[in-house]
């Protein structure tokens, strides 16, 4: 096997870009990877397929459209727990040319968890066996999950996984928290490792691998790895997934580019909420510079296009980058 250069992950590991709802739609992953090079697969943040028509309408018709994820490996993701709406959608995805569908089973907000979707469908194991049963059998294109492994503590798993193993899922990403972990505490690697003894289909990890050091820890404990997803990792430092690869740190010069054309392609697709959307990137981004509190405080406030350009200046300016740019809960 082939090691990425002075790395030990294997050069066929696959990275993807983790759905993050507000964050990582469409925008971001075209001009992430036009500034720093695509990554091997991604997922749209959570769609919630219509009742009627076409199943999709509004911000999700542009998120699947493939004029916007034009040579880029994208995954719609669907939040459902109904098979006839999973179905529909799927269908129309496969329509679109799509070549593989993901079924959210992680989300933990509460609205999302009290409707019983998201994480919430584990707690209703005998209905999720049906849903899946239809959906993995009815659907034209293969279907992923993605999941936590239970709602309020670990020991739910073991069923979770029966279920899981019981279906014809093409791959089973594992995100190893419960609901109530929300993003705290450590991600329970074993369970992942569980996962990936006993399941006969693939299974991809995700979870807190924020640095370089974090992805050589985990492929060493669990060297069969093959898929691994980031989310809040490559936010903080856009230059992950290439650094992974052998390349380098991004340079201010890059981040202050990379920055500039997605404000810029926001600006064109929101107009003045453009600056609400940055605003959510730097709760991320801002673990690129040494002061991330300085970061946070030169942006909380701003709301206009004017005066949130002039934080920026001053931001790229003044304020030194880190050492390493790296996500802190
Ligand atoms: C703001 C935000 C939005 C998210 N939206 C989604 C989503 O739409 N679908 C999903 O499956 N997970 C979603 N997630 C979870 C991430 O995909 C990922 O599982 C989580 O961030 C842990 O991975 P990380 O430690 O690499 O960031 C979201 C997380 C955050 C912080």
């Amino acid at each position: 096997m082939t090691k990425r250069p002075n790395r030990e992950v294997d050069a066929s590991v696959i990275l993807s870009l983790a759905p993050m709802e507000g964050i990582t739609g469409h925008v971001f992953r075209r001009v992430h990877a036009e500034c720093f090079g695509a990554l091997d697969r991604y997922y749209t943040p959570f769609l919630t397929p219509l009742k009627v028509g076409d199943s999709f309408g509004g911000r999700d018709r542009d998120e699947i459209d493939p004029a916007n994820n034009r040579g880029l490996d994208v995954v719609p993701q669907l939040l459902t727990k109904d098979a006839d709406d999973f179905l529909r959608a799927a269908r129309s995805l496969a329509d679109m040319g799509y070549k593989e569908v993901n079924l959210n089973l992680g989300c933990p907000s509460g609205t999302v968890v009290a409707k019983g979707k998201g994480s919430g469908f584990l707690r209703n194991l005998e209905d999720l066996d049906v849903f899946l049963g239809e959906i993995c059998e009815k659907s034209p294109i293969p279907v992923s999950v993605k999941t936590r492994i239970g709602v309020t503590d670990d020991g739910e798993y073991e069923q979770i996984l029966k279920t899981f193993l019981r279906h014809n899922i093409v791959e089973l990403i594992v995100h190893p928290r419960v609901q109530k972990d929300r993003y705290e505490g450590k991600p329970r690697w074993e369970t992942y490792g569980r996962t990936l003894r006993e399941a006969p289909f693939p299974v991809a990890y995700n979870g807190d691998v924020f640095c370089l050091a974090d992805l050589d820890a985990f492929v060493q404990a669990y060297p069969e790895t093959h898929h691994v997803m980031l989310g809040r990792g490559i936010l903080a430092n856009p230059a992950l997934a290439r650094m992974i690869n052998g390349g380098s740190a991004a340079t201010r010069e890059e981040l202050r580019y990379f920055h500039d054309k997605l404000f810029g392609a926001y600006l064109d697709e929101m107009g003045g909420n453009a600056v609400f959307r940055m605003k959510e990137w730097w709760f991320y981004a801002k673990f690129a510079f040494a002061e991330p509190l300085a970061v946070h405080r030169a942006v909380r406030k701003v709301r206009k296009v004017g005066e949130y350009e002039a934080a920026v200046e001053r931001i790229f300016c003044n304020m030194p980058l880190a050492e390493q740019a790296i996500f802190r809960a």
